[in-house]
């Protein structure tokens, strides 16, 4: 046991030893007022030293944050002053916050392998154990199924909730697709997917919402990504893919710029050093593929998409590449209005969600999923749903105390969205 407890002990501090350091980083939040200082954005935004962190999408106008390490911050301190550039400090020592996590994720981890725990953030392995729990204690309603590998070789996996196939000969039933985890450092999306998981399969008090209904949910796309923000570098947003004659800090693709809809028409890099580097083709990347391959074969069945992100608490729809509407824009956001509300009902950490399109809300951004999903798989519904951030000083660091509360609310939404697609493709409502 005492030698057990050693090994333990050194796995833990040979993680440490290795784990990127980000003592003494800075972020702050930029407030641009003029076109000067929208050309100085432009200008930073080529600069790998510079880390962009709102989904890389930057607006006219809008406040942005930005994280610097120690050795560059008088220079662009002094930089912003003498360009007149309002700013505020958001986090003095990025590092500090990282420690605090680490701490609160080693004193709440709970979960016995099986299990799940919405008090601190699961490993993948851990993610994945559930999950073939589950298909192993509901085989006749639960499915595991692999849509793909990602590039070390890891399962993506989702999990199909089904009570069986449509008894009415006359029409089959729809299926939701709910993914989260593209980009690996936002954590609270795999745990929205996963109580959206441990909801419907195991509180029979849910049991009618897959009646009439199906549910395919990929809790976690990026598990390279996942992993590597677990262990080694919490900040890593991309896939873990080395970009050939690059450094490794410059290794990966933005799995939400690389879907082959508009692939980089607007909003998306070239540069594979970019945090929103679109990779060198469309759907370069494995996790990509694996979501187009299932839509292509199951496309006509699935009749909503959501796909979990975090901070700014936004429910977002197509486009992304362009600030034209979908002719269906005015159902894509009363049905996002509908979720948002159930949401406002019954937070208890405040969250306020607005609804938008993606581009008018953030900026564009090609190649995103949930563009794909609508233009090329004809979905139509399809979301990018925009968890918020908590109380965290670091927008992406959702604190794990809140978690349990972010979840439950986030379920209320998927109500919503239930009852909306079993009314409109099993009742033929139409609404
Ligand atoms: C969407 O965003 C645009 C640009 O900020 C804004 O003018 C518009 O009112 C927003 N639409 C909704 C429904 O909030
Ligand atoms: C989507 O709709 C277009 C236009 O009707 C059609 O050409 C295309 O084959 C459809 N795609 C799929 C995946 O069904
Ligand atoms: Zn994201």
């Amino acid at each position: 046991m005492k030698q057990l407890l050693l090994i333990l002990l050194s796995i833990l501090f040979i993680q440490e030893i290795k784990a990127k350091s980000y003592e003494g980083y800075k972020v702050y939040k930029l407030k641009p007022e003029n076109i000067n200082h929208d050309k100085i954005i432009e200008y930073l935004q080529e600069d790998s030293i510079f880390y962009f962190l709102d989904e890389g999408q930057i607006e006219s106008g809008k406040p942005i944050d930005v994280m610097i390490e120690q050795q560059y911050q008088n220079y662009f301190e002094n930089m912003l002053e003498k360009n007149k550039f309002k700013f505020d400090v958001l986090v003095d020592n990025v590092e500090k916050v990282l420690e605090q996590e680490r701490l609160d994720q080693r004193l709440t981890r709970t979960s016995g392998l099986g299990q799940v725990t919405f008090n601190s953030y699961m490993y993948y392995s851990e993610q994945m154990a559930y999950l073939h729990r589950l298909g192993r204690d509901y085989p006749e309603i639960v499915a595991i199924l692999k849509l793909g590998e990602s590039y070390e070789g890891r399962d993506i996996t989702a999990l199909r909730l089904s009570s069986g196939p449509s008894t009415d000969p006359s029409k089959t039933k729809p299926v939701i697709f709910i993914d989260a985890g593209i980009h690996c450092r936002e954590w609270i999306a795999p745990a929205v997917a996963l109580y959206i998981i441990q909801q419907l399969v195991e509180n029979p008090q849910n049991a009618l919402f897959y009646q009439n209904v199906d549910w395919d949910i990929v809790p976690n796309l990026n598990p390279d990504g996942y992993e590597y923000t677990q262990r080694e570098d919490r900040l890593w947003r991309k896939t873990r893919r080395p970009n050939p004659n690059q450094p490794n800090y410059c290794m990966g693709t933005d799995l939400n710029r690389n879907f082959d809809h508009y692939w980089m028409y607007a909003g998306a890099s070239s540069n594979p050093c970019s945090e929103i580097y679109a990779g060198p083709e469309a759907f370069s990347e494995s996790e990509s593929r694996a979501i187009r391959d299932y839509f292509l074969a199951n496309g006509e069945t699935i009749k909503l998409y959501l796909s979990f992100h975090s901070y700014v608490s936004m429910v977002l729809y197509p486009w992304g590449y362009a600030s034209t509407l979908p002719e269906d824009h005015e159902e894509l956001q009363r049905l996002g209005e509908l979720a948002a509300d159930a949401i406002h009902r019954s937070t208890t950490i405040n969250s306020r969600y607005t609804v938008n399109t993606s581009t008018l809300a953030l900026g564009p951004g090609a190649g995103g999923s949930d563009d794909w999903v609508k233009g090329v798989a004809n979905v139509s519904l399809a979301y990018c749903f925009e968890l918020p951030h908590g109380d965290s000083p670091f927008p992406f660091l959702f604190p794990a105390r809140q978690l349990f509360a972010a979840v439950r609310e986030t379920f209320e939404a998927i109500k919503v969205y239930h009852q909306y697609i079993e009314n409109k493709f099993w009742n033929n409502n139409n609404q």
